[in-house]
């Protein structure tokens, strides 16, 4: 009788501590079902860091080895004929990825002052070299080689210490790893996932205990090959992440854009209409590669406005936008990635208020009568982006009429001044704009309908 009841409050107890509660079983459905995390939507803006041997050539673009050996791009080929010796390998780069001036510290301090509130980091793009020791890829490593430490590891403990949220990408393709080669041309086996992709998942999550698992690489696959639903089982039932962890959509040639706890769709992906399921913008300050290219020119650059632009355009569909910078081999983010990130942060800090944990507004994305004003809502407010300052100082929109009664009040966020508005027509409201020379921003101004 006494282990009889010793045994039912030991049950109940582990009952209620959640111990045995599995969130999700091996299926879509469910996982898709699952209750997410909100600190993800609520964050917006994070900064994407993309780092490995193909930022020491500096070159074309992060896909560099694959444009070499596999597309034989005229480009790539001469660049390497003209600067290398004969016989030279993709690998030989890693000696060379010297981040000496990698400091983990620097970079995180840089990514608050922007803005962002999560980072998410390639701890192995493509080419298969890992930024941690990973027990997996015998000495291909950043540990091994290059710059001798642990970048993942460093990286993680600096971000978190400035109180942002930690992602990891993880390229599930390694181009030229054997096993991979292997079960292509078999059809019919998976010795690239069991022995290598899946456990080192499970060891990076187990490790460095990401806040999301950002997925890339799936592309030549079905989920089912990769075991997509199996790994994400685990992550969100058993691993030391599980009730904080989110993934994207990269799972297999058949969950792009279907499948995930946030969709990626195509690599800028920015829709302009309100989505039903949660997405990210994630884009490239350089239009033209993820990773550094020494050989940029500063019109190749997105200029702050025009990230401001972006940013407003993807939260107010229901985004998030993911800014990628391309640290230089020596792991320094040039001064122009640091000025557009201040900028952002700059704007962030007097706009943000109609950014962070806002949600779409769901009658409308942006203006009917003016384009480039964007609409985003919280609490009882509605907040209009700005993106071209009006002709007269009058603001006209055509989507608001129903959000004002006599007590409405307006204010602009920029120099924090009331507006007068008055109805015009049927719907239109006119706000009147204050002198443009008392406002602070040059790129874009919120105001905020209450
Ligand atoms: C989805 O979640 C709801 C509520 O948590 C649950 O009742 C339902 O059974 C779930 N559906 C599937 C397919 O898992
Ligand atoms: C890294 O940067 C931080 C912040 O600028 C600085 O305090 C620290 O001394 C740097 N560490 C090294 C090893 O240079
Ligand atoms: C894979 O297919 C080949 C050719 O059809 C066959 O010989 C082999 O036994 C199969 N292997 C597995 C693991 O099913
Ligand atoms: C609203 O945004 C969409 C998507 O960018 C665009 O097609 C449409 O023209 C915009 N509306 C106005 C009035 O500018
Ligand atoms: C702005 O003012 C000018 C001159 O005062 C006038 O001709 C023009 O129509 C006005 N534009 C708008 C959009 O009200
Ligand atoms: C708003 O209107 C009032 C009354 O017409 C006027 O006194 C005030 O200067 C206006 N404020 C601004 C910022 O235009």
């Amino acid at each position: 009788m006494r282990l009889f009841t010793i045994f039912l409050v030991f049950g109940l107890l582990s009952a209620s501590l959640g111990s045995n509660v599995k969130q999700v079983d091996e299926t879509w459905e469910s996982i898709d079902n699952r209750t997410k995390p909100t600190w993800y939507d609520q964050a917006k803006v994070g900064i994407f860091v993309h780092w490995g041997l193909f930022s020491v050539p500096g070159f074309k673009n992060e896909w560099f080895w694959h444009e070499w050996q596999s597309d034989h791009d005229e480009e790539v080929e001469n660049f390497i004929k003209a600067n290398y010796p004969p016989g030279f390998t993709y690998q030989e780069f890693a000696n060379q990825l010297t981040g000496e001036f990698f400091n983990a510290t620097q970079w995180a301090e840089l990514f608050k002052r922007s803005g962002a509130k999560y980072v998410v980091l390639t701890s192995k793009h493509h080419e298969g070299f890992t930024l941690w020791p990973s027990k997996y890829t015998y000495s291909f490593n950043s540990v091994d080689l290059g710059p001798h430490k642990d970048i993942v590891g460093e990286l993680g403990e600096a971000v978190r210490a400035a109180g942002l949220k930690y992602g990891l990408y993880n390229s599930l393709i390694e181009w030229y790893h054997p096993l991979h080669i292997q079960d292509l041309e078999n059809g019919n086996t998976s010795d690239f996932v069991d022995l290598k992709v899946f456990p080192e998942m499970v060891d990076l999550v187990n490790l460095y205990k990401p806040d999301i698992f950002w997925s890339d690489g799936d592309w030549d696959m079905p989920d089912t090959y990769w075991k997509a639903t199996k790994f994400l089982a685990w992550l969100f039932n058993d691993s030391p992440v599980k009730d904080t962890v989110l993934t994207n959509d990269r799972w297999g040639t058949n969950t792009l854009c279907v499948h995930g706890d946030f969709y990626t769709c195509v690599d800028r992906y920015n829709p302009g209409f309100l989505q039903e399921h949660k997405w990210e913008n994630a884009m490239t300050i350089d239009w033209h590669s993820w990773g550094y290219r020494r050989n940029s020119n500063i019109d190749e650059y997105a200029t702050t406005k025009q990230l401001i632009e972006l940013l407003v355009e993807t939260v107010s569909c229901g985004g998030n936008i993911l800014i990628n910078v391309g640290p230089t081999k020596e792991g320094h983010i040039s001064p122009i990635y640091q000025e557009r990130l201040l900028q952002l942060g700059e704007w962030l800090s007097i706009n943000g208020e109609a950014i962070y944990e806002s949600t779409p507004w769901t009658d409308y994305q942006n203006d009917t009568l003016t384009s480039g004003v964007w609409f985003t809502q919280k609490g009882e407010a509605t907040y209009a982006a700005i993106l071209q300052w009006p002709q007269n100082n009058t603001l006209r929109l055509g989507s608001v009429e129903k959000l004002f009664s006599e007590s409405t009040e307006v204010w602009i966020l920029d120099s924090y001044q009331q507006l007068n508005w008055t109805s015009i027509d049927e719907d239109i409201i006119a706000v009147n704009m204050p002198d443009r020379a008392s406002v602070y921003s040059n790129d874009a101004w919120v105001i905020r309908i209450k």
